[in-house]
Order: structure tokens, then sequence, then C-alpha cells
């Protein structure tokens, strides 16, 4: 038994992969492009271990999956590559396109002649898992109820249109094709090995190097926020038990205004490593509006809750905890991130 997972080198999935194995021995074939967002120093912890093979290849790349599912013959597919930053698919949304809908399409494609082909309890048993974002839903007023997989999609942004038309082929896939699929949609995650161009990461290593901490407009844009390792433990629950062609929504039951977020994390620093020159807060720094940034975004996870008895481990007060005590505790995987020096980690690492 094997299962592939595409953007395994990112945020979510590397902490995915890493999570997989402290509960099993499953082999998983992590396939990733190793953008600017792909990080193998992520993985370290895996060099040498003979359950992780990792493949450094696109999701566009037709023949590269089809040699894959060939090769590795997966019981599961967990579909996590993707571009992921709103801000960088204001600026340009073309690579947005080509990986999220272009790179679904493709790995759509070659997962449905994989199964087809499959017999018995290999062809029952296979599953597509897509991972996808909260985003799609568009926005929410105030008083509205948090999104339920029922909620109409909205979707503003480049990257959450991207995402949406991602869900839609793999709907579609299933009702056409009849391939077994199930899709998870999921709120704002946050956590060890996070990218430092996104909120939490940025404002704790701009506080520790005494920049400015950019908020955007009022700092009022309300998110839900789930700890990476209850998201990761949620997709392991659907892909265990979902039905297929359903769709589950995960979610921490934390609503947050952005600019609370950052108070929270300056708190969290002033305990941790408190700044000679006064609390972190001095350092917030209001900052133009992202056009077209969504209000609100609430997650109604009732479903993955009553139909698979899932629900998250950590309260937002016990993981931005243990994520600021993360990044306090490895410094050099920031240092490597911003000098760029991650991009040579595998030829230091490995050798040419
Ligand atoms: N970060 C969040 O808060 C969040 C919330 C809900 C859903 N999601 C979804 O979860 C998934 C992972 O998000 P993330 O935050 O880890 O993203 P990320 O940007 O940190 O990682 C994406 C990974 O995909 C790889 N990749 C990009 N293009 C590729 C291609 N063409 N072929 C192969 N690999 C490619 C990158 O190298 C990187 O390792 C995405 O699908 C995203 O939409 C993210």
């Amino acid at each position: 038994m094997t299962i592939l997972v595409t953007g395994g080198a990112g945020f979510i999935g590397s902490n995915f992969v890493l999570d997989w194995f402290k509960s099993s021995d499953e082999p998983v074939v992590n396939l990733d492009a190793l953008t600017y967002a792909g990080n193998l120093e992520n993985l370290a912890s895996l060099q040498g271990d003979a359950r992780h093979v990792f493949v450094k290849g696109d999701i566009c790349d037709r023949a590269l999956i089809d040699h894959l599912l060939a090769e590795h013959q997966p019981r599961a597919i967990v579909h996590f590559a993707a571009e992921s930053h709103v801000d960088r698919s204001i600026h340009g949304p073309g690579a947005f396109m080509r990986t999220n809908v272009e790179g679904t399409f493709t790995l759509l494609e070659a997962a449905r002649a994989y199964w087809s082909a499959l017999q018995g309890e290999a062809k029952s048993g296979f599953r597509f898992h897509h991972v996808s974002t909260d985003e799609v839903y568009g926005s929410l007023k105030p008083q509205d109820p948090p999104f339920a997989e029922t909620h109409a999609y909205e979707p503003n942004s480049p990257y959450s249109a991207s995402k949406a038309a991602s869900d839609h082929l793999v709907r579609a896939w299933h009702h056409t094709y009849g391939l077994p699929v199930v899709t998870t949609n999921c709120s704002n995650n946050y956590g060890p090995y996070h990218f430092p161009e996104k909120l939490i990461p940025l404002m704790i290593v701009n506080a520790l190097a005494g920049k400015p901490l950019p908020v955007y407009g009022d700092g009022q844009q309300i998110r839900d926020w789930l700890y990476v390792t209850d998201h990761c433990s949620g997709i392991r629950a659907v892909l265990a038990g979902g039905t297929l062609g359903e769709t589950y929504n995960i979610g921490g039951w934390n609503e947050k205004a952005n600019i609370d977020i950052v108070k929270t994390v300056c708190a969290l620093l002033d305990e941790l490593r408190p700044d000679p020159a006064g609390p972190y807060a001095r350092l917030i720094t209001y900052v133009t509006d992202r056009p077209g940034h969504d209000r609100r975004y609430a997650i109604d996870a009732r479903k993955i809750e009553r139909d698979l008895g899932w629900r998250p481990a950590e309260t937002f007060e016990t993981g931005i905890r243990k994520t600021v005590q993360w990044y306090l505790a490895n410094e050099a995987w920031v240092a490597n991130v911003q000098s760029g020096g991650y991009r040579d980690w595998v030829s230091q690492q490995y050798g040419a």
C-alpha cells in the first residue's frame, strides 16, 4: 500500500507527510515541483527513510504522473499542490490558473486512466482526495452563519477562483466518470514550516527583526484558524471514511480578526522573547488594504464531526503558543527561507 501526495514539500503537505509517519508505515510518494513555496528542508527528518520517496516534478506533466502511478500503484492520491498565496495571485494570476486548474485537470485525467484499469478491491478502494479552501465560498457578513458544505461558491480572488475551478473539476470527474473523489475545504492553517509571507509567520519574523508589522486596512478581516496538524488529522479522517463525491468543511471554530491575531503574537513574543526596546505591538503598522479583500470567513465543521467523529485537538491558545515557540526554536529554518538558502539545501545535503 502506498499513497501519492502532491505538494508535500509545502507548508501543509510537509506537515501531512511528517504526521502520516507518526501513525503509519505506509509509504508516501511525494511529488512536488519545489516552487518558491516548496522546501525540502521541512522533510529533513525523513532523509534516508525508505518510506518516503520524493520526486521533483510538475503536476501538469502527464507523462510523469502516468509513470508514477504505474510504478508505485498508489491506493490514493492526496492532492495539495497549488499556488496558494492570494497576494501573489493578484499580481500574477497565470501561475494559479496553470497549477490549480490545469494541474488538477491533468492529475484527474491521469487518475481516471489509472483507476479505470484497476480491478476488484484496488479499484473500489481507490481515492482521489482534493485539498481545498474555504475561500471558494466568498465573504460573509458579520451576522451570516458560517460556511456549510451547501454554501454557494462565490470566489473573489484569482486564487480562490482557481481553487473553485479545481473543486468543480473534481466534482465533475466523480459525477461524469465515477472517479472516487472526496474534497475537503479548510479554513486558514497556521503552525510549523509556514512560509513567512503569510500573516502569522510574517508577524513573528518581522517582530523578531524589529521590522514593521504590516496590517491590511483596519485589521478587522475575520478568519477561522486551524492548527495545521488538526487539518492533517481531518484529511486522514475523510480519506479513511469520507463518502465518495462528498465535500467536508474543516475548521477550528476559531474566528479571529487579523489585528487580534497580530496582538496575540506580539503578547506571546513579549512573554517568550521580550524586546528591550519595548512591547512588540509598537511595530504594528496599518497599510493600504488588499484589493477585493474578503471581510469574513467562518467554517461550520459539524458535518465532519457528525459523520466522522473529527474535532480539532488544539485550541487557538495552545496552537498559537506552539507556533510561536516553534519559530523561536527554528531560527535557522527562517534564516534559510529568508536568504533563499533553502533552495540550496538539497545540494548541500545530498551533494550535486
Ligand atoms: N495554507 C492554508 O491556510 C490553506 C487552507 C486551506 C486549504 N489550503 C490548500 O492546501 C494546499 C496546500 O497549501 P499550502 O499552504 O501548504 O501551500 P504552499 O504554497 O505552502 O505549498 C504548495 C506546494 O505545492 C508545490 N507546487 C506548486 N506548484 C506545483 C506544481 N505545478 N506541481 C507540483 N507541485 C507544485 C509547491 O512547491 C509547494 O511545495 C493548497 O491546495 C491550498 O489551496 C491551504
